[in-house]
């Protein structure tokens, strides 16, 4: 873990206002500061600063933390990378800090790649097999140094042999991928990447991690190979390009996601410099924190065949998931970015302009490809409701179910309650805990009437610790629940109720929420005691039902008398 005492003396030398304000002009507002997102661009202030509490929210873009999740964000590090800028700018100096890895081996990796990075470059000359395929590929010069291409020779040992002359031992070589150890003959060790032409995969910080090589001609058995995964190089971490698009996705305000290392590079090549791609893996949820470093929309532009529908319509629902908008582009059949690139620029912006939000491009794929009326609203179902269920916000939900009903000329209601079946599927039909897959599809989704009112009950405490209001709360929460409140809450709720109350509610501020809470939760307990009464009925347990049934009549009371 990081040290404690290091992080506690950059907190207390610096407040979050010194950090914030370098990027974000803010103003003051009540107890807050206020401002434009950094996140977003926007006409009203919603970026909310508490200097008491050292924390930001940014309303706009749905994120919050402190001062070091904010540079993590704006520069684009990780944790140690936003230590190392805050020590320094509190002039804390940082004791021996690691993450419980060990530092030294992680580093020799890190060195080893720097070094083949290099290596693959130096052996990139103009006289390879290798240049003029990358010529014949459309890329120039200048993009072939700026993204570090190189080339691995048609040698079996040739980068062993350099890495071990710079004192590398055999077990790194084997550790960091880039060595093999040949099947069946132990002890024979050979270069992964032979031949081929080679980008190097770099993280957010454009350190190298991994590399892909491409084959030089369409007969080999691979067309690309990769690193294997290394303590340095997961795949679901990885996006490629991330490092050169990041600056770019923010200011654009969104991802332009494709699928290969020819799209990314040519992508940039051309202009569109906030192009990624994950490669040759699914889109994970790492992925997608990684990219909402940046921004909160992504456009998809991933191959449009069968396969490549479903694994867009998997990482749509995952990214819809965690609060981002979609949209995808379909190009002309059989061609991506790269093959469109590298014959003409011009085409591209008209592609990209042709993104529509990725509920509406889903109908539209099913509406052209099925002709049968029976199949399109089968094929909406498994695949359009889901996406629907998957957006978080629910004004947005509402607006693509109106598109759905409109574009397959149903009722509104009857996409509705696809929507609620779907639901009610995955909870279970007699209230039983959703499972925990069921529960990772819904993460992100809207929280329950309880959970929402419970949870600004508990950022009013927090917000007003020692106040009679607070007291209030408690003990009516208390009397409700028959536990105690808690204390996890999201910086969301935190900022949206103390800008609602101000400096200093009145003890009675929150009465009309009590007792909206407490409804919901009878309501609740009401829905829970009607199944109960049902499956009594079902199975002609009268004992059961009369149980139930008085339960039912005390709850019913109970509600009317907390309207
Ligand atoms: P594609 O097969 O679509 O290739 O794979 P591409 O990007 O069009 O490549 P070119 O234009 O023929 O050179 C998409 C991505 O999937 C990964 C690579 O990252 C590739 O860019 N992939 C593909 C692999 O990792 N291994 C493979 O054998 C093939
Ligand atoms: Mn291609």
């Amino acid at each position: 873990m990081p040290n404690r005492d290091t992080v506690q003396e950059i907190k207390e030398k610096l407040s979050v206002l010194d950090v914030v304000q370098p990027y974000v002009k803010m103003m003051r507002s009540g107890k807050y500061w206020k401002g434009h997102s950094p996140f977003n661009k926007e006409k009203t202030p919603s970026f909310f600063v508490s200097p008491d509490r050292g924390t930001y929210y940014c309303f706009s873009s749905g994120q919050g933390g402190d001062m070091f999740t904010f540079i993590e964000k704006m520069e684009g590090v990780d944790f140690r990378g936003a230590l190392k800028i805050l020590a320094d700018k509190a002039g804390v100096s940082i004791q021996a800090y690691d993450g419980g890895i060990d530092h030294s081996f992680t580093e020799r990796l890190r060195d080893a790649h720097a070094r083949a990075g290099q290596f693959f470059v130096r052996t990139f000359t103009k006289e390879t097999p290798a240049w003029k395929y990358a010529l014949s590929r459309g890329l120039s010069e200048e993009t072939i140094s700026a993204w570090g291409i190189g080339y691995a020779p048609d040698q079996w040992r040739a980068l062993l042999e350099e890495l071990t002359t710079a004192g590398f031992s055999q077990k790194e070589l084997l550790q960091s991928g880039l060595v093999k150890e040949a099947d069946g003959k132990p002890g024979t060790f050979y270069d992964r990447f032979r031949n081929r032409l080679v980008f190097p995969i770099r993280d957010s910080a454009g350190r190298t991690v991994g590399f892909i090589g491409r084959a030089l001609s369409e007969s080999e058995p691979a067309k690309y190979l990769n690193s294997p995964e290394t303590e340095l190089f997961k795949k679901s971490e990885v996006l490629f390009g991330i490092d050169k698009a990041k600056d770019s996705i923010r200011t654009r305000g969104y991802v332009l996601l494709v699928e290969g290392q020819m799209d990314v590079v040519h992508c940039h090549q051309a202009g569109f410099t906030n192009a990624i791609a994950i490669s040759g893996t699914a889109l994970s949820s790492a992925h997608i924190t990684l990219m909402k470093r940046y921004a909160d929309n992504v456009v998809f532009m991933l191959d449009s065949d069968r396969a490549g529908l479903a694994a867009t319509a998997r990482a749509a629902k995952l990214a819809l998931s965690s609060g981002m908008h979609v949209k995808a582009v379909a190009l002309p059949e059989g061609k991506d970015p790269a093959d469109i690139l590298s014959q003409d620029t011009h085409d591209f912006p008209k592609h990209l302009s042709e993104a529509q939000s990725i509920v509406e491009f889903f109908l539209s794929t099913i509406l052209r490809n099925e002709q049968n009326r029976h199949k399109q609203i089968l094929a909406t179902e498994t695949i359009v409701i889901p996406l629907l269920s998957a957006i978080e916000s629910p004004l947005e939900r509402d607006h693509f179910i109106g598109v759905v009903a409109n574009g397959l000329g149903i009722s509104l209601d009857a996409v509705r309650k696809s929507l609620s079946n779907r639901a009610t599927v995955a909870k279970g039909m007699d209230g039983v805990r959703t499972s925990q897959m069921e529960e990772k599809v819904f993460e992100g989704a809207p929280l329950s009437p309880v959970l929402a009112r419970a949870e600004a009950l508990c950022a009013t405490v927090l917000n007003y610790p020692d106040s009679a209001l607070s007291k209030r709360i408690k003990d009516e929460y208390l009397r409700i629940m028959n536990e105690p409140l808690g204390d996890t809450v999201s910086h969301h709720a935190l900022f949206e109720v103390g800008i609602a109350l101000g400096e200093q509610p009145s003890p009675d501020a929150c009465d009309d929420l009590i007792r909206s809470f407490e409804r919901s939760v009878l309501e609740e307990q009401y829905e829970d005691a009607l199944a109960q009464l049902r499956i009594a009925q079902a199975q002609g347990d009268l004992d059961a039902q009369k149980k139930a049934e008085v339960i039912c009549s005390q709850l019913l009371k109970r509600i009317a008398t907390c309207t």
